[in-house]
């Protein structure tokens, strides 16, 4: 997804820029370029492919001027091109945007046919006409910016700069995130906070409809109607160095290694193991609320659906309601059923993804109750929903989710612990049996972590040229065999199908042969026998085996071509152990194929368009 940064200040603004780019580098992108004020004129440099294409474009071209903008583009109208890349001018006016304008083919028309030429396919310049046309009508940028938004339908977070205003950079939102960076000589603007972290620990997080002016040393904020609003800012207790990769070759792994700290992060000061309980006050949900839930409605996409179908499982055994888990996209536009008595918990690392935004918010105009559950404070899911119950994984970087998906885990086990005692459906005995042992599986995950890398580059070797790869798990590990599989053909490129294992000889079982490697989950749970018969058919039709086992498990050992040990867990924790071999599998396979790890193709760490 498109990058957003600006600067105003009394530093060259060219080098913060591009460095805030990198910093937002995860979000994926086709082409870059920057936008600085110099001595009255709008300098701009432009680059296809990677940030390194800019940096050599701005060594042969150096900007000079303290006040620009910044964008990676991540193509949605018009191929990846110079021409295409963001900032985009017209006349004075240059524009950096993220999002889509739906109504951009009748305003380019429009536009057109008032004599403003077109040079690029992007529904971006647009916006930099318009604004144009309200400033040749005499408007201050402000007033012109507000004008120009009034006519478009669609989403965006915009940065405009004015030669006829060359203190302040203008920016307003509508669906795509930014923040605002406030410091003491200077202001930023981002679409994520890590760009901004080296440089304050001051933001606020943009509204929908919301609209600011950032000038060196103030910045004003207002309504598009034109009210004025007052907000606090919020201190960002995340550190730069937590966005770095400290040593580790990818930030993928970096997040792997970092999920002991995650968890714990996430967990600390909720787990109550006196009363064997979650403390869920921030949550806002009375224990009067708790009773009146009917059922639980889970909305998520990608990874965090995959947190969610575990969450269902954990919601059904431990409040007795009645849970589904929805693929965010699936539920929008055909008329779903849910109403008063639901509570949708929405479950998305970025707490942006559009899909999983506007199913919550349709849920909601419904009569249903929204809990979210993200990873960046103040994003727009919290924002919208009625209540929010963070996971504290720090930044994720690397596209493929891992860190996060634990710490969501954490969070869905976590509230249905809650949800259970307060409807009377856990006993004191399952609860601290639950309780106790989550509260160790950091320490369960850490211990296994450095051996489980290590034995799992050894092992991946054999099978790293499969074509495909089928990953099988019942229960519980079953949505850990969704993940496995995503993990695998996002990062690597290889196909791979997660599937329940029941469901096996329902299709799948006619891929098999010796060429097609089979990864079946087989913690020691109530499915443990079923799941094993599985894997004799699998070996059966001369599938390679890898098993992930409980540590010395010697019956399932003997009847694979590789394994990687688990710790053992009660079973409702069994996700937690089990989904880490499968994201360090996937990791190393892609590195042994030299792909692009942390940026992988066609990929964006944020989905903001549908
Ligand atoms: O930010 P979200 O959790 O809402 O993102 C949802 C998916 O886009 C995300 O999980 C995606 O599937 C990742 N690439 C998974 O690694």
């Amino acid at each position: 997804m498109c990058g957003i940064v600006g600067y105003v200040g009394d530093e060259q603004a060219a080098p913060i820029l591009l460095d805030g780019l990198r910093r937002l580098e995860y979000r994926g992108y086709d082409s870059a370029g920057v936008a600085v004020h110099d001595d009255g004129r709008i300098e701009l440099v432009r680059a296809v492919g990677k940030l390194r294409n800019l940096e050599k474009a701005l060594t042969e071209n150096p900007l000079t001027g303290t006040v620009g903008v910044g964008h990676t583009r991540w193509a949605t109208h018009g191929r990846p091109s110079e021409i295409n890349a963001h900032p985009h001018i017209a006349g004075p006016i240059a524009v950096v945007h993220n999002g889509i304008i739906e109504n951009h083919l009748e305003l380019r028309q429009e536009l057109e046919a008032d004599g403003f030429g077109m040079s690029s396919d992007t529904d971006t310049e647009i916006v930099a006409h318009l604004v144009h046309r309200e400033t040749k009508a005499g408007r201050d940028l402000l007033d012109a910016v507000r004008r120009a938004l009034a006519q478009v339908e669609g989403t965006y977070a915009i940065a405009v700069l004015s030669t006829e205003q060359v203190d302040r950079v203008i920016v307003a939102k509508n669906a795509s995130p930014l923040v605002i960076g406030v410091s003491r000589e200077a202001m930023y603007c981002a679409s994520d906070i890590p760009a901004l972290l080296p440089y304050t620990d001051e933001m606020l997080f943009l509204e929908d409809d919301e609209i600011a002016v950032l000038e060196a040393t103030r910045f004003s904020l207002s309504t598009l109607e034109g009210a004025p609003v007052e907000r606090e800012t919020q201190r960002i207790s995340w550190s730069p160095v937590m966005a770095e990769k400290a040593g580790y070759k990818h930030f993928m792994l970096k997040e792997i290694f970092e999920q002991p700290r995650a968890l714990e992060d996430t967990l600390r000061g909720r787990l109550d193991r006196e009363s064997a309980d979650v403390n869920a006050l921030e949550i806002g949900l009375t224990d009067e609320d708790a009773k009146k839930i009917e059922r639980v409605v889970l909305l998520a996409c990608g990874t965090s659906h995959h947190a969610t179908v575990a969450g269902r499982y954990w919601i059904e055994e431990l409040t007795g309601l009645q849970a589904i888990a929805e693929l965010a996209s699936e539920f929008r536009g055909r008329d779903a059923v849910i109403g008063e008595g639901d509570l949708v918990i929405a479950v998305s690392q970025s707490g942006e993804t559009i899909d999983t935004l506007m199913a919550a918010r349709e849920a909601k105009q419904k009569g249903a109750k929204v809990l979210a559950i993200a990873n960046v404070i103040g994003s727009a899911i919290p924002r919208m929903a009625d209540a929010s119950f963070y996971t504290h994984a720090g930044p994720e970087i690397g596209v493929a989710s891992t860190k996060c998906f634990m710490a969501q885990l954490a969070n869905l086990l976590m509230f249905s612990i809650w949800l259970g005692r307060r409807r009377g459906a856990v006993d004191d005995a399952q609860a601290t049996e639950i309780v106790e042992g989550l509260a160790r599986v950091p320490h369960l995950i850490e211990e296994r972590l450095q051996s489980t890398h290590e034995s799992i580059k050894d092992l991946m070797r054999t099978f790293a040229d499969a074509h495909d790869v089928l990953f099988l798990g019942r229960g519980l590990s079953f949505p850990m065999a969704l993940e496995g599989a995503l993990k695998l053909k996002e990062i690597s490129y290889v196909h791979a199908e997660g599937y329940a294992a029941g469901e096996m000889k329902h299709g799948p079982i006619a891929l098999l042969d010796a060429h097609v490697p089979v990864i079946v989950l087989l913690p020691r749970d109530r499915h443990y026998d079923r799941s094993l018969s599985n894997l004799q058919e699998a070996r059966a039709r001369e599938a390679k085996i890898i098993a992930i086992t409980v540590e010395g498990d010697s019956q399932a050992q003997a009847l694979c071509d590789a394994f990687v040990e688990i710790a053992p867990t009660h079973e409702a924790l069994t996700p937690f152990v089990s989904v880490v071999p499968l994201q360090l599998y996937a990791y190393c396979v892609a590195d042994h194929k030299g792909t692009d790890v942390d940026q992988p193709r066609n990929l964006a760490k944020t989905v903001t368009v549908e």
